[in-house]
């Protein structure tokens, strides 16, 4: 393929395996398995593309003589680029092992987003107009179609290999989350985005407020909440890489919800922890979630949310928020959620204070 073409190329392969990549983080529900899927394509896509470009510069890479800075940028590049891949590969394969306390799918990501800035920046300094040329002529469509066709039948096939080769990558969910100590209670890992440490709430004075766009606002404490023993068999699985399916016990939030009664132009339902961390969820998914004060019939542990932490079928661990002390009924969507979910750990509350 012209060097441009490859070049583009690898843009449009670094931009798709970014948007999927970004995209994947909210995806948990067992349909959404299409959107990994996509994700490996275009990742393998990438690697492939670059394997091509560098076979055009490997000349000069191996005559240091004549490198100059643009060399150097591009070895920098590559060498992101192939970390970047190689983590994803890796944690796929069912790679373990960690440096600094974050395993590969946490490195995988971090350089994931180093990378997509570094190719952004890469195409708008250097980037050349691709013309007719670049694209025409059998050939070009020819090795262009090969290798997205290639890349998008290699990733059925790997999963096909590790299966057949029973390699621990084959036993990772569908979100390349691993199994973790699920049906086990409160032994399961924990983590907190981004680093919420709140102090442990008194279950004995603290309140649940229930109230934003209803009819009849109100406040529960504890005993209220635990006694109510709805049970919800549900996967908490965390973009960290771990799941665990567990039974959580407390209230379903429709029961909340009949009592409050919302208005009617009500389309959402927000969870607010006490260190200002917030997530919501429309309003027909939010009636089937529940408010946990319980998992596997242990009372919960502070460092899992207690006194009382949402669970959402489908949806991943950051938005099971913990530490609950508000539930409010929406007439829009909380554009601001995604902000709080990252200043919430600078407050008082979010540092323990
Ligand atoms: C931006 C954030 C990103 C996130 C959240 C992310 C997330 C993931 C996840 C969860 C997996 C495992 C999928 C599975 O188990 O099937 C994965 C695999 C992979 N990712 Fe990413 N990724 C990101 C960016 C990127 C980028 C920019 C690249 C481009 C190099 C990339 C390339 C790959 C590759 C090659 C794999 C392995 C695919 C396979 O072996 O089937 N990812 N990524």
């Amino acid at each position: 393929m012209s060097p441009r073409l490859t070049d583009w190329s690898l843009a449009l392969a670094g931009g798709l395996a970014f948007a999927t990549g970004v995209w994947s983080l909210f995806s948990g529900a067992p349909e959404q398995w299409t959107v990994f899927a996509f994700h490996g394509a275009a990742g393998l896509w990438l690697l492939a593309l670059l394997y091509g470009k560098l076979r055009r510069v490997w000349p000069r890479i191996v005559r240091p003589r004549r490198w100059d800075r643009r060399t150097l940028y591009g070895l920098l590049a590559l060498a992101v680029v192939t970390l970047a891949g190689g983590t994803g590969v890796y944690w796929v394969a069912g790679g373990g092992g960690a440096l600094a306390g974050y395993n590969a799918l946490n490195w995988h990501i971090v350089l994931g987003f180093g990378l997509t800035g570094a190719i952004a920046l890469h195409m708008w300094a250097r980037a050349k107009r691709l013309r007719a040329r670049d694209v025409r002529g059998r050939r070009q469509a020819i090795q262009f179609g090969l290798l997205a066709l290639g890349a998008a039948a290699l990733w059925p096939a790997q999963q096909a290999l590790q299966r057949a080769a029973n390699l621990p990558g084959a036993r990772r969910r569908f979100t390349g989350s691993r199994e973790a100590a699920s049906f086990q209670g409160n032994v399961f890992p924990t983590s907190s985005w981004v680093a919420d440490a709140p102090r442990p709430l008194d279950a004995g004075t603290w309140r649940l407020r229930v109230g934003g766009a209803v009819a009849q606002p109100f406040a529960l404490g504890y005993t209220e909440v635990d006694a109510a023993g709805d049970e919800l068999t549900a996967t908490l699985d965390c973009t960290g890489g771990f799941y665990s399916a567990q039974r959580w016990q407390g209230m379903r939030v429709g029961r909340l919800l009949e009592r409050a009664g919302p208005l009617a132009d009500v389309g959402w339902v927000r969870f607010v922890s006490v260190t200002g961390y917030r997530w919501s969820l429309p309003l027909a998914e939010a009636r089937a979630a529940l408010l946990a004060t319980r998992v596997g019939d242990e009372t919960l542990v502070h460092a899992h949310g207690a006194p009382l932490r949402l669970v959402a079928p489908g949806r991943r661990g950051f938005e099971w928020v913990k530490w609950i002390v508000a539930v409010e009924a929406l007439t829009a969507p909380d554009l601001g959620q995604i902000l709080a979910i990252h200043w919430s750990s600078l407050t008082p509350a979010g540092r323990g204070e």
